[in-house]
């Protein structure tokens, strides 16, 4: 008996789809629409007495929530509207114009986070990208070896978004440090399916959202800051929030707060805040050894099922290497995704990847035989085809 299988009557989409897709988007639990519902009140009703009375210490709030989960101390979590805005918060608390300027990224990186970092050569950033051995694996050896004495910052996933690879951050965290280089650690794919300890680690930043794993929906992205790091930084992109005395409305220099707010900026998504909560409850409920523990056996499932029938699985093979999604590479993946998503099996397609297919804890054994099955089905009958017509359109 799956005992985590009682949450299901939580997420009502579950009833609907066959819902394979938390990698993208966690369902949404059915608690978020009295939350919103709440946020909707507060306005209503308190209108600006909510700011003091519960908005202002959201950010708090629910950042120790998200703190509790990574294991990082109360307080030491700020939270914005994206991940990409989070390096932006952090690129601001450093100087690119001196001789360690330089940004080590692997080119399996999320793309945003590369762009962004791309961005930043204008602002003296030296920039180098290290390159996948098999679409995988990133070669640990070049990794390790391209962080120097001259690097500043090292972006980099924990989990890879597009084949789910563990990378070693611990010997990431350990060389940079080595070297007076600084981590930031997104943990964006890991956390809620991979655990997470981000003081064990002793990385410098740890980033990540709430939408995926967490099922918080979008709008809410975390930052972590080692706390003997946080009273040395002072980030340029800044705002009121940030300040000691925001209601004094000082004219003059910034007195920043020595808090987690020392790295907000202007005022904070609210609802967002709201809607994330139910998920950040129930994650926390579950407990995310549970998660990982289920997620190796249904992601072994997904790769013996792919296996058998002759595709090929662009995510490692060993589970300590792999997080909770399985990337298969069937003929026609992209149209066959199309065909899968008309049938209410919902998973996505990544280029270089090929189908994603995320379980969570909340799905049966048997969706992830029906997803395969249908895979199969698509094919069989080249019911594909009629997506590739609409893509030539
Ligand atoms: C590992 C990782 N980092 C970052 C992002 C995107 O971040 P954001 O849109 O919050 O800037 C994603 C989104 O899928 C991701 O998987």
């Amino acid at each position: 008996m799956d005992e985590l299988l009682k949450w299901r009557d939580e997420f009502p989409i579950l009833g609907r789809t066959t819902y394979m897709i938390s990698n993208s988007l966690g369902a949404m639990p059915r608690g978020v629409y009295d939350k919103v519902r709440e946020y909707a009140e507060s306005w209503a009703t308190r209108g600006v007495r909510a700011w003091e009375e519960s908005w202002w210490d959201l950010a708090t709030t629910v950042g120790d929530k998200v703190a509790a989960l990574i294991g990082a101390p109360p307080g030491s979590v700020s939270l914005h509207q994206n991940v990409t805005t989070t390096q932006a918060v952090i690129t601001s608390c450093f100087d690119f114009s001196g001789p360690r300027n330089k940004v080590v990224l692997v080119d399996l990186e999320f793309p945003s986070i590369l762009y962004f970092y791309q961005e930043q050569q204008a602002r003296g950033a030296r920039i180098e990208i290290v390159r996948n051995a098999d679409g995988i694996h990133i070669p640990p050896e070049k990794l390790l070896a391209a962080i120097d004495e001259r690097t500043l910052l090292v972006p980099i996933s924990m989990v890879l978004f597009r084949s789910a690879t563990i990378l070693d951050a611990r010997a990431i965290i350990e060389r940079a440090h080595h070297v007076g280089a600084h981590v930031v650690l997104d943990v964006f794919q890991a956390t809620g399916t991979v655990p997470v300890d981000v003081t064990a680690l002793q990385t410098d930043f740890a980033v990540g959202g709430m939408l995926k794993w967490l099922c918080g929906g979008p709008g809410v992205a975390y930052l972590y800051v080692r706390p003997d790091l946080c009273p040395k930084l002072a980030p340029r992109f800044t705002g009121w929030f940030a300040h000691k005395r925001p209601f004094d409305f000082e004219v003059g220099p910034l007195d920043r707060r020595d808090d987690s707010f020392r790295f907000l900026g202007g005022t904070t998504q609210i609802p967002a805040f709201y809607a994330c909560e139910p998920g950040l409850d129930i994650i926390r409920e579950v407990g995310v050894a549970r998660v990982r523990e289920k997620s190796i056996r249904q992601t072994a499932r997904l790769i013996a099922g792919a296996k058998a029938r002759g595709w090929r699985v662009n995510t490692p093979a060993d589970p300590a290497e792999r997080g909770g999604t399985v990337s298969i590479e069937c003929p026609h993946a992209a149209e066959v995704m199309r065909e899968l998503l008309a049938r209410d099996v919902l998973v996505d397609y990544r280029p270089k990847a090929g189908i994603r297919l995320s379980p969570h804890f909340y799905n049966r054994d048997e969706e992830i035989d029906f997803a395969m099955e249908q895979i199969a089905d698509i094919l069989a009958t080249r019911a594909w085809e009629r997506h590739a017509v609409a893509a030539a359109h």
